[in-house]
């Protein structure tokens, strides 16, 4: 048996030595250290010996199952150290690989212009939630119940009460029920509509709204303040007119137009031969609405405006599918 356990340990000694792969090393595991291994097997063997030699043996043995182990153990440490200082090798020589940089999506750039530009003004930016109130989103903006107006957005409904807001108006609302004017503000967010998707329209887009309202604000002061922001935003050449229109929370209401600065006016394809192009929609507040708020109509008035984020963007970079704004295509995105 003594020879049987020095013949064990010098071939486990063999093998652990040639082992240089993770599969030689476990190959050695399971032929001397496994649970039916040639270091077990003694030892099931010493079981069948006579009682007066089994102290002595199973020294020797628990000796041999030791070192083994350990002398294993130690193997596997340098050969995975030696695994890991091998696949780190760097060739210096070799030029490094480039990591690409994002960009800030157009639509976020447009805003954050927008913003600099009204701040700049005096304006301060302020949010409201997307999951809005009829009374928000309709109500206290003087959309009377089942009047048609209500059809001019198609609303994404929750419950009868609850909807998707169809526009960022109804932050006008949450604004002015918690501070008392002078009120100037700029609102950004998403807004949703129940339409189908093409080139020209989406069920989920982005608007700024804005609202002025202090006392003795007029309608040169809605125009004042809109020219100022189309010369920076737009150019200082560009023309501009207002064209009368309806919105339940203005009056006074226009839309904003500027003269196409592609063609200079002259009709083309951005402009789809009219010269011009509608950026946004305004008005004077509407009474009821600032009387819906609390808000002494005898003593104050207000302007508001409000314009499409996708449309803004597009008209500045001369995109012509919305949809690409929400494809995620890197190869659209980089261009900005
Ligand atoms: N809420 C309008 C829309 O979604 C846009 C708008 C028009 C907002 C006139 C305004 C405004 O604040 O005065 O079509």
């Amino acid at each position: 048996m003594n020879a049987r356990i020095s013949e064990a340990r010098a071939s486990f000694q063999t093998a652990l030595e040639k082992a240089q792969t993770d599969a030689d090393l476990d190959q050695v595991r399971v032929q001397f250290l496994s649970r039916s291994g040639a270091i077990a097997n003694l030892f099931e063997e010493m079981r069948s010996l006579p009682v007066a030699e089994k102290p002595a043996l199973g020294k020797l043995l628990n000796v041999l199952k030791f070192e083994a182990q350990a002398a294993f153990d130690e193997k596997k440490r340098t050969l995975d150290a030696s695994t890991v200082r091998g696949s780190d090798t760097v060739d210096l020589t070799l030029p490094g690989r480039p990591r690409p940089v994002g960009t800030k999506h157009p639509l976020m750039q447009t805003i954050d212009d927008i913003k600099r530009i009204f701040v700049s003004m005096g304006f301060s930016v302020a949010t409201g939630p997307e999951i809005e109130t009829d009374y928000y989103n309709f109500g206290a903006l003087n959309f009377p119940a089942d009047h048609p107006a209500r059809d001019m957005q198609d609303t994404f409904f929750i419950s009868k009460d609850i909807l998707l807001r169809t526009h960022t108006s109804p932050v006008q609302i949450r604004t002015m029920e918690k501070q008392n004017p002078p009120v100037r503000e700029i609102m950004p967010g998403r807004v949703y509509r129940n339409e189908a998707i093409s080139a020209r329209s989406l069920v989920s887009f982005y608007q700024i709204e804005g609202l002025y309202v202090d006392q003795g604000v007029t309608f040169s002061d809605l125009k004042g303040t809109l020219v100022a922001f189309a010369r920076q935003f737009y150019g200082n050449d560009v023309r501009f007119k207002f064209r009368p229109t309806f919105f339940p929370f203005t009056e006074p209401s226009a839309d904003m137009y500027i003269s196409c600065f592609l063609c200079k006016g002259k009709g083309c394809r951005m402009c789809k031969q009219a010269g011009w192009l509608e950026i946004l929609g305004s008005g004077m507040v509407h009474p009821h609405v600032l009387k819906n708020v609390g808000y002494d109509t005898e003593k104050y008035t207000g302007f508001a405006f409000g314009m499409g984020i996708e449309r803004t963007a597009s008209l500045r970079y001369g995109v012509d599918d919305l949809r690409l704004y929400y494809e995620n295509d890197v190869r659209f995105l980089k261009q900005f």
